[in-house]
């Protein structure tokens, strides 16, 4: 059996434990020698003390069912047990018993449907109703117990929705596990008789505690309030839910309490039937879709279409002679759906006042915001918009200069002034990683002392990055705060939609750090922890407020944006993007120009079908969107653990770990790996809740230099045209496998095979290979791995695109349409006349971005010198990687003449 340290979930735990219960008792039906019996009771005993300790969170098969195979086992009746945890095991693994009762002994007088429901076609399941579970909270016998459970199935209606069944746990500590542990719950009923400590053991699950709360604050509570606290509790891990609490205490008692995600409170404790329904319409209001049942309804009706479209109702591909096929692919629901109408039920979405409007709502309740815009043309046009809507010309902004390419663009309509920060670099693997904190706090500061500070408006960072880098979002935000309190934070979560649906990720998005600000900024604690860090930073010097971790102001404003491709990471259509706002001045200050941004960059006839996924997509991880990404995290954890393990791929491959992607300073935990053989998973909320940095392990980086193929050829060459494997980011030396919501283990097998496939016939290959050949693989392996030429800094913005010399922001917008007249252009060659005008000490400037591939981000902009590093980076590439560099031209740069006028101009303007 393996040790409960090498499993990373508890769930996998449960899974691989069932199995070996399976294996065992087949084994025990067959029967054997005395030895090998004794042999396989031995195993089977152990497993029946794995399990009791896990079985009790679930309701399937459910304790009761638990017992009776436990007492199947004590009279010796082998070959039953061995049906029973045959069909359990099916059951679970396919999901019959969300549908049906299985019943699990032979003789049941039901009929035996065939277990493979996951052979169900998709309508059929559909038709079914969806199944959740309750837990109660209940310290009761077994007797009570079963009274409590019969009185909840006494209440099931036929016309009912959904249907669940019941988990009865005892204590605070259970309940918390329970949530953490069994992602069927939906809703917790809170009864008096709770305790407080779970009277399990179990490392594995207990852990789960440690997310929740602090154990001396737990243990310093009064029995009464055991209950009020669980709802809040689980109000911090799994918001989604819903909780209902039943109590003996008054209604003026309970009225002052913080209740968390209590929807309820029931003073009667035999009321079953009102809190049926209360679980039910609670269940209801994450599953209802607002735009989809729209679009579905609209559908279904009989129209006449006298407006544009002629695809809508499928009308011109039926009639068509030569584009049948297009039809045949889609079916007709999609045409059915299609259409200009924003009315007969529908709505727009550029003004929307019906199931638009709805859906964005329930969105923002989701993801937490306080405001959700949808959006159908990506992150890229998010990003475009909340930039227009609240920098104005002339306003400084702070970008990470490793930013997604809209932002540039962004700040070019914008006609910000914007100061680049550079992300640390990742030299060994050209690539970058994030923005350091100090050196934001540097930036601010010194705008300060330039008297800037009044101008400067936003900072825009990416969170997560492409290649997985996470930010202390909180932190960041707070420290800012202290410095600039009015500043607007920019969050680009374009890659981090689905990490609000998990509770140590949830901590590091932007909207659930934006809440946690609020709240903080209001309480009394706060206050006086600033007033005593005021008193104390009176006349620090910048030395010391970088090395401080700064208290912003009890005034200070939270002013959060976050925008995420939900298409990247959720379910919905490509392009369906949303954009969060927690904005304390949304209303006063930015709603109108919002408005008028949104106007400008969405077109007026967006996709209805991408509205109507991101309704849907919605609905589900407020469902079941933690037990997607916990799955997510397990897919990749155990991809991690493969490829680092096995022997053969250690020999060509390395999955890079938090210690290779981020610098130790960034690392207060000293976590390094997330797994390491001798010790078995680190709990990822250890690195989490401490580090400037955290690596998000969904992203699996792998540097294939050791192959000798470079990730570009690795991709496309052997994972691509050979087996079928698609990945879109390489670094010289690495590729980045993204696993995500829809990642399942047998995916991540293949890919473990493929590998292995890969490494042996390098292996092979190398055996039969002459001493030349071999140096030659030696020497392409150290190319890869060695030379590397270094990622080079931003440089600066050209003086005559600079407001001063003071501090380094720049106008990108001046640079950007200076180059649109020719005259103002030049283009020089790489490794011909842009290098002699370079050495002759001319300053060249660009005039276009210039991108290469990797690190895939701008390394010049419009309006900035070009510095010997940046030459130099761009000389050891080949030149078709770079994008925006003509090889029959050169660079487009800017003439000399050109600047000195421009120079003029501003000195003009300056002196009247
Ligand atoms: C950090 C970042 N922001 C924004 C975007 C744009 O998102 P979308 O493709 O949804 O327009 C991307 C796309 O890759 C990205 O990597």
């Amino acid at each position: 059996m393996q040790s409960v340290n090498e499993y990373y979930s508890a769930v996998q735990l449960r899974s691989d434990r069932w199995a070996a219960l399976r294996e065992a008792t087949d084994a025990l039906a067959q029967g054997g020698n005395d030895r090998h019996i004794a042999a396989v009771k031995k195993r089977v005993e152990q497993l029946w003390t794995a399990l009791e300790v896990i079985e009790p969170y679930w309701a399937f098969p459910g304790m009761q069912a638990f017992d009776y195979m436990r007492r199947q086992y004590a009279s010796g009746h082998f070959e039953d047990l061995a049906y029973s945890v045959h069909r359990a095991l099916r059951a679970l693994t396919s999901g019959a018993y969300r549908r049906r009762h299985i019943p699990l002994d032979k003789d049941s007088s039901e009929k035996d449907e065939q277990d493979d429901e996951a052979m169900l076609s998709p309508e059929a399941r559909a038709m079914t109703k969806p199944y959740f579970e309750v837990l109660i909270v209940d310290d009761v016998n077994e007797h009570q117990e079963r009274w409590l459970k019969s009185n909840v199935t006494r209440m099931r209606r036929p016309e009912d929705p959904f249907q669940y069944e019941a988990v009865v746990v005892p204590s605070l500590e259970d309940a918390l596990i329970a949530v953490l542990f069994n992602h069927n719950i939906q809703a917790i009923v809170v009864r008096p008789g709770l305790t407080l400590k779970s009277k399990l053991e179990m490392p594995l699950l207990s852990r789960y505690l440690d997310h929740a709360e602090r154990q001396d604050e737990l243990d310093s509570l009064r029995p009464r309030d055991y209950g009020p606290e669980l709802c809040r509790l689980i109000a911090k891990v799994r918001p989604e839910l819903d909780a209902y609490l039943v109590t003996e205490r008054s209604v003026e008692d309970i009225a002052g309490l913080d209740l968390g995600i209590c929807r309820r409170v029931f003073y009667n404790q035999e009321d079953f039937m009102e809190l049926h329904l209360n679980i039910l319409r609670g269940v209801q209001a994450r599953y209802k879709t607002p735009f989809f049942t729209a679009l579905v309804n609209y559908s279904k009706q009989p129209t006449g279409v006298f407006h544009a479209m002629p695809i809508s109702r499928g009308k011109s591909i039926t009639r068509s002679h030569w584009i049948q096929d297009m039809g045949a692919f889609y079916g007709p629901n999609i045409f059915l759906a299609e259409t200009s109408a924003t009315s007969g039920g529908l709505d727009s979405l550029l003004e929307p006042h019906g199931p638009i409007k709805e859906a964005q709502e329930l969105a923002s309740r989701a993801f937490g915001s306080k405001q959700t815009f949808f959006a159908t043309n990506g992150t890229s046009t998010c990003n475009k918009i909340v930039v227009q809507a609240l920098v104005r010309p002339g306003d400084i902004v702070l970008v990470d200069r490793d930013c997604h390419k809209s932002h540039h663009y962004g700040m070019v309509l914008a006609g910000a002034q914007v100061c680049y920060l550079d992300s640390y670099p990742l030299n060994e693997y050209s690539m970058y990683g994030a923005v350091p904190l100090h050196d934001i706090k540097k930036q601010l500061l010194e705008l300060k002392a330039a008297g800037k500070l009044d101008r400067v408006r936003m900072l825009l960072l990416t969170n997560c990055t492409f290649d997985g880098i996470v930010y202390n979002v909180e932190r960041i935000m707070e420290e800012c705060l202290a410095i600039k309190p009015d500043l607007v934070f920019l969050w680009d979560e374009a890659w981090f939609a689905f990490a609000r649906f998990n509770p140590t990720y949830r901590t590091r998005t932007a909207m659930s750090a934006a809440n946690v600000l609020r709240e903080r900024l209001r309480s009394p604690e706060h206050a006086k922890a600033y007033e005593k860090q005021k008193a104390k930073l009176k006349d620090a010097d910048d030395a010391t407020l970088l090395k401080t971790r700064l208290i912003p102001p009890p005034t200070a404003r939270v002013r959060v944006y976050g925008t995420q491709s939900t298409h990247k990471t959720l379910t919905a259509l490509r392009q369906g993007s949303m954009i969060h706002v927690n904005d304390q001045d949304f209303k006063g200050e930015v709603e109108q120009s919002f408005h008028e941004a949104y106007m400008t960059h969405t077109s007026t006839s967006p996709n209805y079908q991408i509205i109507a996924s991101l309704d849907v997509g919605r609905r589900q991880v407020e469902l079941e969107g933690f037990e997607f990404v916990q799955r997510q995290i397990e897919a990749a954890m155990s991809m991690r653990r493969a490829i680092s393990t096995h022997p053969l791929l250690q020999k060509y491959f390395k999955v890079l770990t938090a210690g290779d992607m981020i610098p130790e300073a960034h690392r207060e935990s000293g976590v390094e790996s997330y797994y390491e053989p001798e010790q078995g998973w680190t709990d990822l909320w250890d690195c989490w809740e401490k580090d400037e940095f955290v690596l998000d392990p969904t992203r699996v980086t792998l540097a294939v230099g050791g192959t000798g193929w470079d990730g570009d050829t690795f991709k496309t060459q052997i994972l691509m045209d050979k087996y079928g494997i698609q990945i879109n980011k390489t670094s010289r030396n690495t590729v980045l496998f993204m696993t995500n919501i829809g990642t399942t283990r047998s995916s991540v097998a293949y890919l473990i095979e493929v590998l292995v496939e890969i490494a042996k016939s390098l292996d092979d290959l190398l055996d039969d290979a002459s001493k030349m050949e071999r140096l030659a693989f030696n020497r392409r392996v150290r190319n890869l791995m060695e030379d590397l030429p270094p990622l080079p800094d931003f440089s600066r913005f050209h003086d005559a695109f600079r407001a001063d010399n003071g501090t380094p922001e720049g106008d990108i917008r001046t640079a950007f349409f200076l180059s649109y007249d020719e005259n103002n252009c030049d283009y020089l060659e790489l490794n011909g006349s842009l290098k002699e005008a370079m050495d002759a000490g001319q300053e060249i400037v660009s005039a276009s971005f210039i991108i290469p591939y990797p690190p895939g981000f701008p390394i010049l902009v419009p309006g900035q010198v070009v510095s010997q590093e940046i030459l130099s980076f761009m000389r050891a590439l080949d030149v078709s990687e770079i994008h925006g560099y003509r090889p029959d031209l050169g660079l487009r740069v800017f003439t000399q003449e050109a600047l000195a006028k421009l120079g003029r101009a501003k000195l003009a303007t300056a002196a009247e």
